[in-house]
């Protein structure tokens, strides 16, 4: 299986896209493709069981949001979306959010997992593989990203919380925890006027504004319908 190599870790986006295609024998064969592919099924496989606002359904979304991510700094996109599909396999293990703290949380638990089956699997040179985990060990708490990839995944993750089909799901899950609707959008609310603050990347900063008006309608729509 072919390798990340140094040299094309920090290429631009679009240098990133052309090395998805290997040639040879005149077959063009998919090898990082299938490298991540097979990371993302990895990923499912782990959080099947989880809540969909951490489990599969936001780790898709999340990784749909690092595929599409603009930024001004040169990045390889693939390791943008291997963050994305395990930054949060750590909570396989149970989360006290509460608790956490920057040295010990589930994006570092994460990291564990994830260094584990990659060095394991084979396909990511170890430059590669610190990248993707130092990524996930930061994402957890504002203020300690110190890398353009861990940047990235703090904007692709906390986006979930503008993307109507996600809200939802957040509103529903906190409803069945005990909590009232007026206080679960009051909570989608603070956490949007808090992540909008933090945002490191236009691209996020562009989309929380785009969702921001979707969602000021659905919410009304919401407290109307309850009345
Ligand atoms: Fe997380
Ligand atoms: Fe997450």
């Amino acid at each position: 299986m072919e390798r990340f190599s140094s040299a094309g870790m920090l290429m631009s986006i679009n240098q990133a896209a052309s090395t998805m295609v290997h040639e040879e024998n005149g077959t063009v064969i998919c090898v990082e493709k299938c490298l991540v592919t097979s990371i993302i099924e990895y990923a499912e496989t782990l959080l099947k069981d989880l809540p969909e606002i951490y489990g599969v359904t936001h780790m898709r979304t999340t990784v749909r949001f690092a595929e599409n991510i603009e930024t001004t700094e040169a990045v390889n996109r693939d390791l943008c979306v291997i963050s994305a599909a395990l930054h949060d396999v750590g909570l396989i293990e149970g989360c006290d959010f509460e608790h956490e703290t920057v040295d010990d949380n589930h994006g570092v638990r994460s990291a564990v997992i994830a260094r584990t089956y990659l060095n394991k699997s084979g396909g990511m040179e170890d430059e590669a593989i610190d990248i993707v985990c130092t990524s996930m060990a930061q994402h957890c708490f504002p203020g300690t990203q110190t890398t353009i990839y861990a940047k990235i995944l703090w904007d692709c993750d906390k986006l979930n919380m503008f993307k109507d089909t996600m809200v939802d799901r957040y509103l529903h899950h906190w409803q069945q925890m005990g909590m009232t609707r007026e206080n679960a959008v009051k909570r989608i609310e603070r956490a949007r006027e808090y992540y909008r603050e933090t945002f490191f990347t236009e691209y996020a900063q562009n989309m929380a504004q785009r969702y921001r008006v979707g969602c000021a309608r659905k919410t009304v729509n919401h407290n109307q319908h309850d009345k």
